[in-house]
C-alpha cells in the first residue's frame, strides 16, 4: 500500500526507515531519497511513527 502518492512510498518503506531511526516524517522523506511535496502522507506518517512507538514500547516491556 502507498503512504505517499507523490513519491511512490509504500507502507513497508516507511516502517523501514522508522526502524532506521527516523522519528519524524522529514527523516522518513530523506530515508526515503524524496522529500514533501503536496505533503497529504504526513498525517499517515504520523500514524505509522505513533504505532511503531507502540510496538517498540512492548517490547522493551
Ligand atoms: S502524498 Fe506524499 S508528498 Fe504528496
Amino acid at each position: 500500500m502507498y503512504v505517499c502518492n507523490c513519491n511512490g512510498i509504500r507502507e513497508r518503506e516507511v516502517r523501514a526507515a522508522i526502524a532506521a531511526g527516523a522519528s519524524r516524517p522529514a527523516e522518513i522523506f530523506k530515508a526515503c531519497d524524496s522529500a514533501a511535496q503536496c505533503a497529504r502522507c504526513v498525517c499517515d506518517m504520523r500514524r505509522l511513527l505513533s504505532e511503531e512507538r507502540e510496538v517498540l514500547r512492548y517490547a522493551a516491556e
